[in-house]
């Protein structure tokens, strides 16, 4: 395991620390906040026993995918700082690109994941807690490098299965620079509207039916944009309706989320 900064990470600054093994790189970037750490830190392993998702769920990721986070301090809101997880969608898309995915290949999910074709690759988990310095976020991410859990609520892949040969530490290398550049553009969430124009255009799913569940509810309708504060936003029989949190489903993934 040789984990290192990209070039233009090193020159914004960035550190990091690398384990052989870690339970999750975000709960590890938690607990070094009180310590006074308040970033530009990455944390990065490629053995994550114990790391989580979204709403609570696992994450499962075997010796040889990529989980890392990055820990920033902002002087924006809660609201602006969950606006990282498109930042985090445009750097993974641009690392994986730079490891050999032909253009075109990984499409964005909202709200913050990246798919290749129709299957799940790379999950983004945003955790921001108050420090004395302003807002402290922590922005994990974990690519299927090798191998992608099955059995999953949406279907997932690895850059293994999708015959893309590299390692998680050349990924890292990549996805750090990426993240320099795309959080640069964000600017604390003042660069938001640019964030939004790019990751629009690799929006999976755009113009086309979804359906959106949260926990009992479902709503159905078309993907029409997200809006300024990265909501979803779907029309459906004449209305239009905004959703802040949920789960997205389209195409045979529809029927399926739907089961
Ligand atoms: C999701 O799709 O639900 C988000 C998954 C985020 C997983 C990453 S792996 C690195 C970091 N550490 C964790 O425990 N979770 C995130």
């Amino acid at each position: 395991m040789s984990f290192a900064l990209g070039p233009r990470a090193r020159s914004a600054q960035y550190r990091l620390v690398s384990f052989d093994t870690l339970n999750s790189t975000n709960a590890e970037a938690l607990t070094r906040l009180p310590t006074g750490e308040c970033g530009q830190l990455w944390l990065a392993t490629v053995h994550q026993t114990a790391g989580h998702g979204r709403r609570q769920r696992t994450w499962i990721s075997p010796s040889g995918n990529l989980a890392c986070s990055v820990i920033e301090t902002l002087t924006a809101d809660h609201t602006k700082a969950a606006t990282l997880g498109f930042v985090a969608g445009l750097a993974l898309e641009a690392a994986l690109r730079q490891v050999g995915g032909d253009a075109g290949l990984f499409r964005l999910k909202w709200p913050n994941d990246v798919l290749a074709g129709n299957a799940k690759l790379a999950g983004v988990l945003i955790e921001a807690k108050t420090i004395p310095d302003g807002l402290a976020a922590v922005v994990g991410m974990g690519v299927n490098v090798v191998a992608a859990p099955e059995d999953t609520p949406y279907p997932a892949t690895s850059l293994k299965t999708l015959g893309i040969v590299t390692d998680a530490e050349t990924l890292f290398s990549a996805l750090a620079d990426a993240w320099a550049e795309w959080f640069a553009v964000w600017d604390h969430g003042l660069g938001f509207e640019t964030i939004r124009t790019h990751w629009l255009a690799r929006a999976a799913g755009l113009g086309a039916p979804i359906e959106v569940r949260l926990g009992e509810r479902v709503i159905g309708g078309v993907f029409e944009t997200i809006d300024e504060a990265g909501r979803l936003v779907v029309s459906y029989g004449g209305g239009v309706t905004t959703v802040t949190a949920g789960d997205v489903y389209f195409g045979a993934a529809m029927s399926a989320g739907a089961a």
